[in-house]
């Protein structure tokens, strides 16, 4: 099975059991300054997890891009990705526990779906604690399913874990979560249930594999770490693609081992980085510890790292020294240095480098679900390749100087960094190659130091909880609109938001624009603006089929795709419509609430995108 057609299958499944299918978000959250980057499918679903009601109604699936780096060390494993897709079902107040594991055991285990055997499935539950009690609901219908449906042992594929290993959630410090019910694929081959058999899906290095996980949200964790019970049962779930992919067709005898990177999603990048490096990747399998430093481990970064690269510049991050621009920045960085250690030379790289993101970019995988990535290829190619160069300068020089050091020690790491751009987990892998460690500590305290004036104007931005629906926030979204339409009026029609960004201190706008705005464009559009804040203008939400939408002239960002039913907000009465944009809030009830705004700078971030930066007058 291709990855494509496990697209299908699942969104097929759920449509037929009334689901809503809803396109992926972007990877950088909506208006959300807590987290860098979408982390799950529910991620961009928080306000209607809530309680909002969703425009496509209580029972939505998606396909959602998804990017994690916490674990950003480990990739090169066999387990980690960076980047991942997230197949994912939802409930919103609507079925819950039964439905939810009786679809999930239906997909996985009928001949009309995956097919799946049903002795290879066992699961794990909640065990309970002071916040929320013993999940044995959702061990009963498993007990019921095995049961029915004459599968061994039932009682023994059924295992209590606590908050560490069954809960989710929340996506950021604050917001729903819940406790969950995962379902796990054994690929071992001594038998579970023998006498003295004592792998267990909790375990280092276990046979048993992760591929579904159900939450159930019903709770809310608080910013004083207490949990309260949401007012409506919702459903979460998620899914790996890649994950999936790569069981399903070692299972099916299409591979010799359950490898994600044997699928069509990686193979045609691998086999480029065969071909550049002259090197030859060994499969391995889930199970199996892979050690550091050899060659295949290099490739699989590679793979990873520059794939990520190609869908966080595709939803318009570029490489930067801060959030989001730096995770990128590192992930571009540390694949040239493992193509390095592959054998090519600083001379190579851009030339390897661009090779490689062709691969990822022409992968017929990646264009029959995201077109938008085909169609910035150019533009995505050459920002990645450009970055490639840029440190290509310094990297040879950097790996000279490290080779010269005795002992790692973090003041040296800093310097790396400071002087050679050299990335903190490049540095530590040098290090570990050597046979040293890195004193974090030190590391920690120089960057902290360096970091401190960009720490202090973000500060704002990690207060409040997941969805920022704080009375400023909405404020800077309402305005955000208002904005926009006077860069239309002012500016012209040719004027595309590209993205925008909110802290308690500021708006950020990216647009579409070759030039500089003069200062009495600025003028122009901060007096208009604050012209509509005085007017009071009514603000109103109304849900609607896309197409009506977008015919009476609402605007739309470029890159996102929406589902066919939008929530579409209003800014103005009857026929003096001031603004009419696509969105989920949330907003002010009037444009007086806002008080007045001011213009406070721009910036040219390249490819004829520029920036502007708005400031609440009052705050
Ligand atoms: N949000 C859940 C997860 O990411 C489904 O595992």
């Amino acid at each position: 099975m291709t990855p494509h057609q496990l697209r299908k299958l699942f969104l097929d499944f759920f449509q037929s059991k009334n689901h809503q299918i809803i396109p992926s978000a972007s990877l950088v959250p909506d208006n959300d300054p807590t987290t860098l980057f979408i982390t799950a499918g529910m991620h961009p679903l928080v306000p209607y997890l809530l309680g909002q009601p969703h425009p496509g109604g209580k029972r939505l699936a998606s396909i959602q891009k998804c990017v994690r780096t916490t674990d950003i060390d480990e990739v090169g494993d066999l387990t980690h990705l960076t980047f991942f897709e997230m197949l994912g079902n939802w409930s919103l107040g609507d079925y819950f526990k039964r439905e939810a594991i009786l679809w999930s055991w239906e997909f996985l285990t009928s001949p009309k779906w995956l097919g799946l055997d049903k002795e290879k499935l066992f699961v794990s539950v909640f065990a309970g604690d002071t916040n929320a009690p013993r999940d044995e609901e959702s061990a009963a219908i498993w007990q019921k399913i095995f049961t029915s449906e004459n599968v061994s042992n039932p009682e023994k594929r059924i295992f209590y874990y606590p908050k560490s290993e069954n809960w989710w959630g929340p996506a950021g410090n604050t917001g729903p979560c819940g406790p969950d019910t995962e379902i796990f694929y054994y690929t071992g081959k001594a038998s579970p249930f023998a006498a003295g058999f004592s792998d267990e899906p909790a375990a280092d290095n276990s046979d048993f594999i992760e591929i579904w996980n159900n939450v159930f949200m019903q709770y809310n964790k608080n910013s004083d770490g207490s949990y309260t019970k949401l007012k409506q049962h919702n459903v979460d779930t998620g899914l790996g693609l890649e994950r999936m992919v790569g069981i399903l067709n070692w299972i099916k005898g299409k591979t010799n081992s359950s490898d994600l990177f044997l699928s069509p999603l990686f193979s045609p990048t691998i086999k480029v980085i065969e071909n550049i490096t002259s090197q030859k990747y060994q499969e391995g399998n889930f199970n199996q510890d892979s050690t550091k430093n050899n060659n295949s481990r290099s490739i699989r970064i590679v793979a990873d790292h520059l794939r990520s690269g190609v869908f966080i510049v595709g939803d318009g991050v570029f490489p930067s020294n801060k959030e989001r621009g730096y995770v990128l920045r590192r992930l571009i960085r540390r694949s040239a240095r493992e193509l390095y250690k592959l054998g090519l030379s600083i001379e190579q790289l851009d030339g390897a480098v661009t090779q490689i993101l062709q691969s990822i970019v022409n992968n017929e995988q990646y264009q029959l679900q995201y077109p938008e990535i085909a169609k910035q290829a150019d533009q995505i190619i050459d920002i990645i390749v450009a970055e490639i160069t840029k440190f290509s300068k310094t990297l040879h020089k950097g790996l000279v100087q490290a080779e010269k050091i005795q002992n790692f020690t973090g003041q040296e790491a800093f310097d790396l960094y400071q002087t050679y751009g050299f990335p903190l987990e490049m540095t530590r892998e040098i290090a570990e190659e050597k046979g040293q460690s890195i004193n974090l500590d030190t590391f920690k305290a120089e960057f902290a130091k360096h970091q401190e004036k960009s720490r202090q104007e973000s500060a704002g931005k990690y207060k409040g909880g997941l969805a920022d629906h704080s009375e400023t926030a909405t404020k800077y979204h309402t305005a955000t609109h208002l904005l926009h339409t006077a860069l239309r009026k002012f500016l012209g029609d040719h004027i595309h938001q590209e993205g925008s960004n909110i802290t308690a201190a500021r708006l950020r706008f990216d647009f579409s624009h070759q030039s500089a705005l003069s200062e009495s464009e600025i003028e122009q559009i901060e007096n208009w603006v604050n012209e509509q804040i005085d007017l009071d203008w009514p603000v109103t939400q109304a849900t609607m089929p896309k197409t009506e939408a977008l015919k009476g002239g609402a605007l739309a960002f470029f890159k996102e795709k929406y589902p066919d039913i939008v929530s579409v907000y209003t800014i103005g009465q009857n026929d003096q419509i001031i603004s009419q944009e696509l969105c989920g809030g949330p907003h002010v009830k009037h444009t007086g609430e806002i008080g007045h705004i001011q213009l406070i700078k721009q910036k040219n971030i390249g490819s004829g995108v520029r920036r502007l930066y708005l400031k609440l007058a009052d705050s």
